[in-house]
């Protein structure tokens, strides 16, 4: 078994991040009569309405990053933050009320992030694009990536590295298969997803042409559970999607191989025997329990389309379920960014223009929509050329910076790769450098074999 690592690795221990002043207390967020929000109709309903409806006692594990604390279980006196009442605006922040706080009451009139824990769902919210316009979309792009959360991906990382390969070689060797261990790997990843997002992102940006299969599973789980939870949808919701996503292609391993790598067009016998892929892994899970129905029918359905194009059953548009879709849409995505034996990697702006395109026939509109405002102009990973002509990754790429996000060089000193020093190039302009860097051309992940478990490795020596 390969490791994606080496071994070496030894992350810094943990800084203590001390709490800026909360200066980011949202204003009520008052509703003018007739406009509707949340299934409030008239100023009067949202006067009249019970306080249960919007002020919401959770579990501090339940908390997002967007939500508005009201209330905690300890007396206020007794935190760090100078006024009642605050927007949990960093992950810090709600790294300590997890650890100090056995509940919290939230105000979601107040929270740009709509999310309410699963025991509060509305009936018929769940699966849906509501939040499409919401805070939690940018999920990604409010993330960074720090030592804690690069640690954490890397082992969720590796875990989910080791759950695709063995059950590539398990179902390989004809041999029995594991589900409930698969499960167990994408819930534990599902906790820590929200601080890990970048990290994890960053990590689905490694790609080697020997190991397509085993990544493309793992960056459609990645991926497909950082929509999910930008779409604002439900812990349970966030956790099919990942198991929908790292086991979407099972089936494969039960076609002919020299079919499926097959280098030219391949003849209709030969489609057809691809197609098989989609009813071949439905048939292995639809009876294990550890598995739920309706991640079976994403595995079914990935290769639906909305015009009805699509295998197997030639579904259209709303008769294919919403995390099928989800996963549809991660599953093209992946494909294109990668080296395929019969196609070549093409850039994440490439690959979002061809998903662009092609919305609404092949691809489900909204979800298109959705993806390209939960990913942005570029990821975490993405590699870049800047405007002299150097190297570089991106680190971040809030929305705030528009096209200037901020990135490190790369620089080859005797076949060694090196991150060099951060740039900012949002900041460069902002302080009126003369000449200032921009990025001149979005690249395809592993361009001029540029290894990313190699700059991983730069990058969790020095954050
Ligand atoms: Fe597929």
């Amino acid at each position: 078994m390969e490791l994606l690592l080496r071994s070496s690795i030894v992350l810094k221990g943990v800084q203590h991040v001390p709490f800026a002043q909360d200066h980011c207390i949202c204003p009520t967020r008052l509703v003018p009569p007739g406009e509707a929000t949340v299934n409030i109709q008239s100023w009067e309903e949202f006067r009249e309405r019970s306080i249960w409806e919007y002020e919401l006692k959770i579990s501090p594990a339940d908390l997002k990053l967007g939500h508005f604390v009201r209330r905690l279980s300890i007396p206020w006196e007794k935190t760090d933050f100078p006024l009642q009442g605050m927007m949990v605006d960093s992950f810090e922040k709600k790294k300590w009320l997890q650890e100090h706080c056995d509940w919290v009451i939230i105000d979601l009139d107040r929270s740009p992030n709509p999310y309410r824990p699963a025991v509060y769902a509305r009936h018929g919210r769940d699966h849906d694009t509501h939040g499409i316009e919401g805070p939690a979309l940018h999920l990604l792009r409010t993330a960074s990536i720090g030592q804690e959360t690069l640690s954490a991906a890397i082992g969720n990382y590796q875990k989910l590295d080791q759950q695709a390969e063995s059950l590539i070689e398990r179902l390989s060797a004809d041999a029995e298969i594991d589900m409930q261990q698969a499960r167990s790997v994408v819930d534990e990843m599902a906790d820590g997803l929200e601080e890990n997002l970048a990290a994890l992102v960053w990590l689905s940006r490694i790609k080697q042409r020997d190991r397509y299969t085993a990544q493309h599973c793992i960056n459609v789980a990645i991926l497909s559970m950082g929509m999910a939870a930008s779409l604002g949808w439900g812990r349970r919701e966030v956790e099919m999607a990942g198991l929908a996503g790292l086991l979407h292609d099972l089936g494969k391993m039960r076609v002919d191989k020299e079919v499926l790598n097959k280098n030219g067009r391949l003849t209709s016998d030969e489609y057809e025997q691809v197609k098989r892929h989609t009813t071949l892994g439905y048939d292995m899970l639809r009876n294990e329990k550890a598995i739920p129905e309706e991640v079976a029918r994403a595995v079914l359905g990935h290769h639906e389309r909305p015009d009805g194009a699509g295998y197997p059953q030639g579904l259209t548009g709303e008769q294919i379920a919403p995390l099928t879709r989800v996963i549809s849409i991660i599953d093209a995505y992946d494909a294109i960014t990668s080296h395929r034996v019969y196609d070549p990697a093409r850039s994440h702006h490439q690959a979002l223009g061809i998903l662009w395109k092609n919305r609404g026939s092949q691809f489900d509109r909204k979800f298109v929509e959705c993806l390209t405002s939960f990913m942005g102009w570029v990821t975490p990973g993405t590699l870049v050329r800047l405007s002299n002509d150097d190297l570089a990754v991106v680190m971040e790429s809030p929305s705030i910076r528009g096209f200037l996000p901020l990135v490190r060089t790369i620089r080859q000193d005797q076949g060694e790769l090196h991150l060099g020093p951060e740039l900012d190039l949002a900041g460069q302009r902002a302080a009126g450098v003369s000449n200032p860097l921009r990025v001149s051309e979005v690249l395809p992940d592993s361009y001029a074999d540029i290894d990313m478990r190699e700059l991983t490795v730069q990058l969790s020596r020095q954050v």
